[in-house]
């Protein structure tokens, strides 16, 4: 078993990485809560994870003494709302759950996210343990402790449906994440896939953050850092083999750790990077992931675009619009675009609207202080460094566009 510490300003905890730790989860929690006693658990649980995985996590809080009650969610953005928030903690409160009893959170990001803002805001806070069962929520959205919901809304030129991601949140550490890797055997392969956008992403700020390596553009770095070895790893990868597989998972979340530990809040100004070299990738993938109806093949059925895709493209986009600025090299674009193909992920969109339109979707981003739009950049000539920008040339970020529009 892996176990890698978070530290934050608030919270301890750590992440455990491991096959098979679902069926400890009820051992695990009473060990965290002591020396508090729970004698109720609430399993908030994605309608997706097989049954036998639900069974065993119920079947492991009783065991450890919990009485339990659940509720099953379909893990949508749309269901990521107000409504499905309200209906959550309706059943949390029938369930006479008490204040220092856990809530457990048992599925992908819709789900950890969901459920945790739900504890954070049950009797103002009750205990929650992140069970991730998606690559993306194992490596990102389980460690940190950002909860939250969409805000839906109706606007744009064309009247499209968007959703305002992520708007109504709390911060609210988890008690211990569970990584039990077993659940990933069930996980279709493209939300395998769009997880690992967010590694490529990870492996995009590593070296800036002292975790070593970089790789491409014209310096000739080659050492072995996080970008590079997801690189060469994906063949195994991709084969979901178990040693590489765990590897990348403690990997992303020593990266996903430093940085959290260093900004908790989002709070350090952006020269210093912190919590918001996170967002590389998400202010250009947050806009096309509004649009309800862009899909990876241009087939409607395959829309929309899943959370991780979006961050894919918005890599490819970022670094060209680096490019455009002259913030990186020339090359570093491609070496991006050629991980991003390598993970299986798209990497150019059709039924993307007019600029304008985009860079009024990225200026609706929560990320924008003071009507500023901060971008986060890769900068210098080798992968592995970037920075957050303000004040780009919307002709340098047009570029980012037109490099992923079919
Ligand atoms: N809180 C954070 O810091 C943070 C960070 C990154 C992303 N996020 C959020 O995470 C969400 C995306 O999370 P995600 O990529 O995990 O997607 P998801 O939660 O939508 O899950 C993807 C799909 O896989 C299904 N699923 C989940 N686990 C499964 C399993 N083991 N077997 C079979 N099917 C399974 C789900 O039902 C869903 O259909 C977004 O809402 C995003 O905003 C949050």
């Amino acid at each position: 078993m892996s176990c890698v510490p978070v530290t934050t300003s608030s919270a301890r905890y750590e992440v455990l990485i491991d096959r098979g730790l679902i069926g400890r989860l009820g051992e695990i929690t009473v060990e965290r809560l002591a020396p508090r006693k729970a004698r109720r658990a609430f399993l908030a649980f994605d309608s997706n994870v097989p049954a036998s995985v639900v069974e065993a996590a119920s079947g492991s809080l009783r065991a450890a003494g919990h009485e339990v009650s659940s509720a099953g969610l379909v893990a949508t953005e749309i269901n990521k709302s107000m409504t499905e928030l309200d209906r959550l903690l309706v059943a949390i409160a029938e369930s006479r759950h008490e204040r220092f009893e856990p809530v457990i959170a048992l599925g992908g990001g819709i789900v950890g996210d969901l459920a945790g803002f739900a504890a954070a805001s049950y009797r103002r806070g009750v205990p929650v343990v992140q069970c991730p069962t998606t690559l993306l929520s194992m490596v990102d959205a389980s460690v940190g402790g950002k909860t939250g919901v969409n805000l839906s809304a109706v606007g744009g030129d064309g009247g499209e449906e968007t959703l305002k991601k992520n708007l109504v949140g709390a911060f609210h550490q988890p008690l211990v994440v569970l990584a039990d890797v077993s659940t990933l055997d069930s996980l279709p392969d493209r939300h395998f896939r769009a997880g690992l956008a967010e590694c490529i992403k990870h492996g995009m700020i590593a070296a800036g953050l002292g975790f070593g390596g970089g790789s491409g553009g014209d310096s000739g770095h080659n050492d072995v850092g996080l970008f590079d070895w997801t690189l060469t790893s994906m063949a195994g990868l991709l084969k979901r083999s178990a040693a590489p597989l765990a590897e990348l998972i403690r990997r992303n979340v020593a990266v996903k750790a430093a940085v959290v530990g260093t900004d908790e809040r989002e709070e350090l100004p952006s020269h210093q990077g912190g919590r918001a070299l996170l967002n590389l990738g998400h202010t250009f993938g947050h806009a096309i992931e509004t649009l309800r109806n862009l899909s990876p093949d241009g087939r409607m059925e395959n829309a929309p675009l899943h959370h991780g895709e979006a961050v894919g493209i918005g890599l490819i986009a970022a670094s060209h619009c680096a490019a455009a600025a002259r913030l990186c090299s020339a090359s570093l674009p491609r070496t991006v675009e050629s991980a991003v193909t390598g993970a299986g992920l798209p990497t150019k969109l059709a039924g993307l609207p007019s600029a304008e339109r985009l860079l009024e979707l990225m200026s609706h981003d929560k990320k924008v202080v003071g009507g500023k739009l901060r971008l986060v950049l890769p900068s210098g000539d080798r992968i592995g460094v970037c920075r957050v920008v303000e004040d780009v040339d919307p002709k340098a970020i047009g570029a980012g566009w037109d490099a992923v529009r079919v």
